[in-house]
């Protein structure tokens, strides 16, 4: 039986005998619903660390439509199963009378240019939740290295600042999106689409991937990559966008002329449901992550 723990003072305390053994930590947080993006993250935290914790816990102060957090998946036996297969020493699923108890009034804004754009623009309130919630798990489970998907670029950027300006002693380790085999991304939130939505959705990844064609073929100007992307959104019947973007993956500032590393991001509806992706410009064709992680021995 997996090791679930609900109490901050308990998590608490079963971090400090991890520390007092001397191992290190690897943490992993998540709202749950796991898919193999999570997974993807919990076989690189198995790997580099001592100890495994992985985190549960459906954040209320990030979501900024109630229905969102309510129909939010949730399927913590599964879960749990999922984390078991992957060897996780310790799950911690809070309440959120234990995360924000009545009186509760600490929150952390990381108050720059990362916050106010893509989806910061059209989810008020959004990265203050993260921000906030991120320190309070750090503080409580005090981790050597924390891992995060690339998936949620903004989110990686945003939490990296967030290290750098509270010195915070943990190493942030940002891994690649995995996607499923016809290439849209894992997502919790995959599961609320149709199967005609689905197909939908992954017009999101053909334009990231329009994007990157363009690119290999000498392309520069970002006009001529949002267009095209949005033109593929809009042909596949996505009519609600929140952003097409080519932007600088630390500075999420859109640059005139297109580079390498520039990323091409999307945030767009289907359906009910709002999905966001991103992919570098780069070279060639992207790597196909979903197989080579799935092949990978892990000791
Ligand atoms: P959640 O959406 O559950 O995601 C947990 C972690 O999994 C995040 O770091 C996210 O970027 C990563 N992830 C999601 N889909 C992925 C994919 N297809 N490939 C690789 N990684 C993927 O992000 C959150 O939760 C919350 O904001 C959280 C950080 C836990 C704070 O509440």
């Amino acid at each position: 039986m997996i090791e679930v723990i609900e109490k901050t003072e308990d998590m608490r305390n079963r971090v400090g005998l991890i520390k007092a053994r001397g191992q290190t930590i690897g943490f992993v947080p998540t709202m749950g619903a796991l898919h193999d993006g999570h997974l993807s993250l919990i076989r690189r935290a198995r790997a580099e660390n001592d100890s495994v914790i992985l985190s549960i816990f459906v954040n209320p102060i990030q979501f900024d439509r109630n229905d969102d957090f309510l129909n939010y998946p949730r399927q913590l036996e599964r879960d749990l199963d999922l984390a078991s297969g992957e060897d996780v020493d310790v799950v911690f699923a809070p309440g959120a009378a234990d995360m924000y108890p009545e009186g509760y009034s600490t929150y952390v804004e990381v108050a720059c240019s990362l916050t106010r754009g893509l989806c910061g623009a059209s989810r008020p309130g959004h990265f203050g939740g993260v921000a906030t919630v991120v320190t309070k798990l750090f503080n409580i489970v005090r981790p050597d290295r924390a891992y995060f998907g690339q998936k949620d670029l903004q989110q990686v950027a945003v939490i990296k600042k967030l290290v750098k300006d509270l010195e915070m002693d943990v190493d942030v380790v940002a891994l690649p999106t995995v996607r499923d085999a016809d290439g849209l991304a894992t997502s919790s939130r995959n599961q609320r689409l149709t199967n005609k939505e689905r197909q939908t959705a992954l017009s999101i990844y053909k334009a990231l991937e329009r994007a990157r064609e363009l690119s290999i073929s000498g392309e520069k100007s970002t006009k001529v990559f949002v267009k095209e992307m949005r033109d593929i959104l809009k042909k596949a019947g996505i009519i609600r966008i929140d952003y097409v973007s080519v932007v600088d993956p630390e500075t999420l500032e859109e640059p005139d002329q297109a580079y390498p590393e520039a990323v091409a991001a999307v945030a767009a509806w289907v359906g009910s449901t709002r999905l966001i992706d991103n992919t570098a410009l780069g070279v060639g064709p992207e790597p196909k992550l979903f197989l080579q992680y799935k092949t990978q021995t892990v000791s």
